[in-house]
């Protein structure tokens, strides 16, 4: 029996499939160039230098970073998290957060909080998920030195007040650190307007590269500040034993991932070309159509806002009943669709929504490819496994 065409909706996790061009990009740099960037003065290494500081020019006209050297290539967004995290605190400081966060955040913090380097505050969310920027007001101490806030959440995918935070942030002379990992590359963004001094995100979800790869973007004032986690060879000032202060050398020690990096070029090559405020309007209409289903689905709770406008496109659910882990292996046994049951590493996050207890929630996440037909399967299996329970 022919198995049925696989539907993903993963994508919060990471996207797929990718553009025909990043398959083609990166299978390409790896057959006929191969040479490492920024190293060698022979055709292939000047050329992969040239790929490298294209993927870096898109990204930062992406994003209005004003310029190129302000996006460094990480591992991913929890290496881009940790850089930005670990590089800017100091002892003593208080970090501003909330309970929307994910663990790559979360986790960081705790860190140095065990080791009584930091004190935190996690200001909590409303029942939809949304933080209250008078929260974060509130929690300014003369010792804050970071506030840092998800953009978008990938539980709930509520967009958070970003240029009301980053404005309280900016009028309290604070740092602030913005999580774009669920809305870089599906909601226009503007660093200058946010006015946040750090961004972080994957290169391999909205960005449409290969996994492995992740950006941050350093601002003009953070720039003085924040230290390199690791130091190493950077093919710039070699006859120093020191860093090199410039940017993006001082973050990138060793070989770049340049796979991964000219992937990430190719991925945002094709966004510009598609236009991010088109793919956030086919993205919002079928989540809207994906809501409105699944809403009207017997058991079915959807988490996160109503409407549609203050969301990205992914929506969390539970169904009375079914343990979120087995929704998701009927709708891959059956049906072939592709979900992500659990706590999606946001603990507190699933303590505020009251859905920690019960094994957390089903998450089905839309990227660029997916269609109105694989939101439809979606719904249609869903309310078969609904309706399994109901005839016992
Ligand atoms: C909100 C959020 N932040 C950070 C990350 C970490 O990104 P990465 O998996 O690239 O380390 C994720 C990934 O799931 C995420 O959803």
């Amino acid at each position: 029996m022919n198995k049925p065409r696989r539907i993903y909706l993963d994508n919060a996790a990471t996207s797929w499939p990718k553009p025909e061009s990043v398959y083609s990009a990166v299978e390409s740099y790896m057959r006929e160039n191969g040479a490492p960037s920024g190293r060698g003065v022979y055709r292939e290494a000047i050329e992969v230098s040239r790929l490298v500081a294209d993927a870096r020019f898109r990204i930062a006209d992406l994003i209005n970073a004003g310029e190129p050297r302000r996006i460094i290539f990480t591992l991913n967004g929890t290496d881009s998290l940790n850089l930005a995290i670990h590089g800017l605190l100091r002892p003593g400081n208080h970090v501003i957060t909330s309970v929307v966060e994910h663990n790559s955040v979360l986790r960081p913090l705790r860190h140095l909080e065990d080791r009584g380097e930091i004190s935190v505050t996690r200001v909590p969310c409303g029942s939809e998920g949304i933080i209250d920027p008078d929260a974060v007001r509130a929690a300014l101490r003369p010792s804050t030195r970071l506030i840092t806030l998800i953009h978008a959440s990938n539980v709930t995918g509520a967009i958070q007040p970003v240029f009301e935070v980053g404005r309280i942030a900016r009028e309290a002379d604070v740092f602030f650190l913005v999580d774009a990992a669920q809305s870089l590359g599906h909601l226009p963004i503007d660093v200058q307007a946010i006015q946040c001094d750090l961004l972080a995100a994957p290169g391999h979800k909205g960005l449409l590269g290969p996994l492995g790869t992740g950006v941050l973007y350093v601002g003009p004032r953070a720039e003085l500040v924040l230290e390199s986690c690791r130091q190493g060879g950077t093919g710039s000032k070699s006859d120093e034993d020191r860093q090199p202060l410039i940017l993006p050398d001082r973050y990138e020690a060793g070989n770049l991932n340049i796979p991964g990096i000219v992937g990430v070029g190719a991925g945002v090559t094709w966004l510009q070309s598609h236009d991010v405020s088109t793919i956030q309007r086919q993205s919002s209409e079928l989540t809207i159509q994906l809501i409105n289903g699944l809403s009207s689905i017997e058991g079915v709770q959807v988490l996160g806002p109503k409407d549609s406008h203050q969301r990205v496109g992914l929506v969390s659910m539970t169904l009375n009943g079914w343990a979120p882990q087995e929704v998701s292996m009927l709708l891959e046994s059956e049906h072939s669709i592709q979900t992500r049951p659990g706590l999606h590493c946001a603990p507190l996050m699933h303590h505020a929504l009251g859905t920690a207890n019960q094994g957390g929630a089903l998450r089905l996440s839309i990227g660029p490819f997916n269609t109105l037909n694989d939101v439809n399967v979606a719904i249609t299996a869903i309310s078969e496994v609904s309706a399994m329970r109901l005839e016992f």
